[in-house]
């Protein structure tokens, strides 16, 4: 396996009870890992801890050969810039701005550019110059997967990026997410209630009875 883009050891996390522990986990570049389970089973506090936003209780995630919970503020700063996307089920667009104005801020402030293949292969070319208030939420996830993915990060959180869409969109979205990763050798890390969203990655875990299980 080539060198991993996330690797995460020995992570043990809980709130008022344990959530987790001695949980294991790697991401080659080019590879896409599922991570389902039941609702408060802590995905959602996974990935959070696996993308520089919670501090586990013991463990060590190094992300892009960076030991992210031992590291000075602005070089965590710069990787959530330049190198990590993150998706949510809920998008935090603009309401009052264009959909292109949304996709500005990012690539403004990564220096990159909006790449018209990426907004045809999203199919939202052609609504770009419309607000955000006058989509369709469909619409508006594609958009906030567009402005994530114009950063061109290395690596790719995606919590229930497709919870709240139809079968086709949801389909069109992983297809994107999927064929982003293969063409630039990053990585992908979704978290799921799909089935279908799920075996479409390479591998598969369940959190469950407090640790995560690679699954088949
Ligand atoms: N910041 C927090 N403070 C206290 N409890 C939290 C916090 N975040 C999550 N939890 C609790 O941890 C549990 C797991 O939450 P979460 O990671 O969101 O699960 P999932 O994404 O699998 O549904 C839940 O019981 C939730 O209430
Ligand atoms: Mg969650």
């Amino acid at each position: 396996m080539s060198h991993p883009l996330l690797e995460a050891k020995g992570i043990s996390h809980g709130f008022d009870t344990l959530l987790f522990s001695n949980v294991d986990f790697s991401l080659a570049p080019g590879h896409s890992a599922a991570i389902v389970g039941r609702s408060g089973s802590g995905k959602s506090t996974l990935l959070h801890i696996f993308s520089t936003f919670i501090q586990p209780n013991a463990g060590r995630v190094i992300l892009l050969d960076q030991d992210i919970y031992a590291l000075k503020e602005n070089k965590v700063e710069a990787l959530r810039r330049f190198d990590i996307g993150i998706i949510f089920q809920f998008h935090y667009l603009f309401k009052g701005m264009s959909a292109k104005e949304n996709v500005e801020v990012a690539t403004m402030l990564s220096g990159s550019e909006i790449e018209d293949a990426l907004l045809e292969k999203l199919e939202i070319k052609e609504l770009m110059g419309q607000k955000i208030g006058e989509l369709s939420g469909g619409q508006q996830q594609r958009v906030s997967i567009a402005r994530v993915l114009s950063k061109k990060p290395r690596i790719i959180f995606a919590d229930e990026p497709t919870g709240n869409l139809d079968k086709e969109t949801a389909e069109l979205v992983m297809d994107v997410l999927l064929d982003y990763i293969r063409e630039n050798g990053a990585g992908l890390v979704l978290v799921t209630h799909d089935e279908s969203m799920s075996s479409r990655c390479e591998k598969q875990y369940r959190l469950e009875d407090k640790i995560l299980k690679e699954v088949r």
